[in-house]
């Protein structure tokens, strides 16, 4: 056995079911005691709501925190979000201008200011509103020169982010300084803001059996054969999958 990087996002995904998390997080610790495997997780939460996770639930302590839908990173031990991943968000970002773009659309809904980052703008929308007003906000962000993203999930979460930063790109970053192959990376979600760790390269993809329909339509339209639609649900399904792609035994 040989260590590797695995990269998780939380809600839905490692967390919903408590027994199969501890099921899971057994051999993923001692993994990692053995043969150097690292632990990230990457989430929507911001770092404040990521704490309060950790007071609900039994979660290993991470190598790596990736909050915000990758906006932030925090390596352990840390404090304060990674400067250099920082820098990368700023080109072509103007927050404020975002703000007042957004305000033009009344089915946008402010999440709380917890969710409110320095590099991500986030609001609440229904899918009949999102389908009407999300292509007019993308290109009004675009005509005022703003470099975004727009990152829909489970049919109410809109994120409004940098083009330079999501939870695939930190993935990458992440991978990339601690020099790790994609091969023996392998990422996990359920949901539309974990789509851009699936669509980076060859890192090994692990969809959990109750994820959201954009990601399963994404999957469909997007195969490939190094990512893994789970039948077990949250843990169970990433406990499922490590043993597929051979990580586990
Ligand atoms: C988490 C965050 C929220 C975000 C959602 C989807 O729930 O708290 O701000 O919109 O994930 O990314
Ligand atoms: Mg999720």
């Amino acid at each position: 056995m040989t260590s590797f990087l695995i990269v998780t996002d939380l809600d839905n995904t490692l967390v919903g079911d408590d027994a199969a998390l501890k099921e899971l997080n057994q051999p993923l610790s001692e993994h990692r005691q053995e043969h150097g495997t690292r632990i990230v997780y990457a989430t929507g939460r911001s770092r404040d709501l990521y704490n309060i996770l950790t007071t609900e639930k039994t979660l290993l302590p991470p190598d790596a925190l990736v909050a915000a839908v990758g906006t932030e990173i925090y390596l352990k031990g840390d404090d304060t979000p990674d400067a250099e991943w920082e820098k990368k968000m700023s080109h072509k970002w103007d927050r404020d201008l975002v703000v007042a773009s957004a305000a033009h659309f009344a089915d946008l809904v402010p999440q709380s200011d917890t969710e409110q980052r320095p590099f991500k703008v986030s609001y609440y929308i229904t899918e009949e509103a999102a389908e009407e007003v999300l292509p007019r906000l993308e290109a009004l962000l675009f005509e005022r020169g703003i470099n975004a993203q727009l990152i829909y999930s489970g049919g109410k979460d809109l994120d409004i982010l940098p083009c330079s930063g999501d939870k695939g790109l930190a993935m990458q970053f992440l991978r990339q300084r601690w020099g790790i192959n994609a091969t023996r990376t392998v990422v996990c979600g359920d949901s539309g803001n974990d789509i851009s760790m699936f669509s980076m390269g060859e890192e090994r993809g692990i969809i959990v059996g109750n994820a959201q329909p954009e990601l399963r339509l994404w999957c469909d339209i997007n195969p490939a054969d190094y990512r893994y639609i789970a039948k077990a649900a949250c843990a169970g399904g990433i406990l499922e999958g490590l043993k597929y792609f051979g990580f586990f035994s």
